[in-house]
């Protein structure tokens, strides 16, 4: 693998700058959404099902490994122990971005070794909207991909002096959702998405998306943090934070799917992205900061408590399956009701 290679060596600066301002606070407005105590949840414990359908897989949590990395030696190490986890937890993973297998073709064990690790799992590749339905082809191939993200992020290619500056991707979005044949979901990394973004992309035929909200990982400060010409970290204030974003999708909801990532710190930020509305929940940052600050088998062990934790809180919702969170009730401060009422969202 070429090591002097800008685009890779970007892609490790990603992995330890994203470690570098990662914090255990997160800014997604989780705490700005209560859920409340049902004093008689009429359930039994042992019956709570933490299972969704993930686009046809019969994942075991409602949460998913997010696109990260691939490119570089160290994406080796993070895609092989993502993999590993995902099949011991039995949830889907993704790869990060395959625009460096395009151009680079010897980076391609990188990303193989998602499929290597998980030989039966639910793996998905990820490609920019601007990829060709033939290259999108070529990403789902290398790891015999589940399924396809496809990532916006204009936010972080303005924050890149080297970025791109060409933002008309419809078109070449619909023509990949026609031309591939695994389902596509169509992904922001970190700055949400809102209504108006979500009705573009229901009119071109996209069913599936990841709003990846403001709240976590920010690429604004990561690019800037890159950058030598221009602290562009106030582009981030222009972004919709998780919670909102899913406050966007509601208008939406029944006839489109929905994820939600950004920010994805605890258990109960789960359970409330569940709750306004998403299918299942991703996390990047989190899972990243654990396998780079500890070893993979404390990371283990952090999941397996998180796991425990989905549970009781559920019961304390009177919740025992991901249909019937979405019934619980939940309050939203004065700040989201704002929010939702100068958007015209009811
Ligand atoms: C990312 N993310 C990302 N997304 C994507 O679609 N393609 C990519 O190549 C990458 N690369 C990447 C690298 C690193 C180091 C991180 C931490 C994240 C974005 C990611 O999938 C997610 O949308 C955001 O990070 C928000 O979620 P978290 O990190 O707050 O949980």
């Amino acid at each position: 693998m070429p090591k002097q290679d800008k685009q890779i060596q970007r892609k490790v600066e990603h992995l330890f700058l994203a470690e570098k301002y990662y914090t255990d606070e997160a800014f997604a407005d989780f705490d700005n959404v209560r859920l409340l105590h049902a004093a008689l949840p009429e359930l039994n414990y042992k019956d709570i099902d933490l299972s969704v359908d993930f686009l046809g897989f019969n994942a075991s949590l409602p949460i998913y490994f997010n696109a990260i990395t691939g490119g570089s030696r160290q994406s080796n190490r993070f895609n092989s122990e993502l993999a590993k986890m995902a099949k011991e937890l039995n949830i889907p993973v993704s790869s990060g971005s395959m625009g460096v297998y395009f151009r680079i073709p010897e980076t391609a064990d990188s990303f193989k070794v998602l499929r290597e690790n998980n030989p039966d799992g639910f793996v998905m590749a990820n490609t920019s909207a601007k990829a060709t339905p033939e290259l999108a082809k070529k990403a789902i191939d290398l790891v015999s991909a589940n399924a396809l993200q496809i990532h916006l992020n204009v936010t972080q290619e303005l924050a890149m002096p080297e970025g791109d500056r060409e933002f008309v991707c419809l078109k070449n979005i619909e023509s990949i959702v026609k031309n591939v044949n695994v389902p596509v979901i169509v992904k922001e990394v970190g700055f949400g998405m809102s209504k108006d973004t979500i009705e573009q992309l229901k009119n071109i035929g996209v069913q599936n998306i990841d709003i990846s909200g403001f709240g976590g990982t920010d690429f604004a400060q990561i690019e800037s943090a890159r950058n030598h010409e221009l602290d562009l970290t106030y582009l981030d204030q222009f972004s919709l934070s998780t919670v909102e974003s899913l406050i966007e999708t509601k208008p939406f909801q029944n006839e489109l799917n929905f994820f939600a990532s950004g920010g994805i710190r605890t258990p109960m930020d789960v359970i409330k992205a569940i709750r306004l509305g998403a299918t299942s929940v991703g996390m990047s940052g989190l899972v990243l900061h654990h396998l780079q600050k500890y070893s993979y088998e404390e990371t283990h062990l952090f999941f397996e408590s998180f796991i425990a934790q989905l549970k009781v809180i559920m019961a304390n919702i009177g919740a025992t399956n991901m249909t019937e969170i979405k019934k619980a009730p939940i309050i939203y401060d004065e700040s989201l009701v704002n929010y939702a009422k100068q958007r015209q969202i009811k």
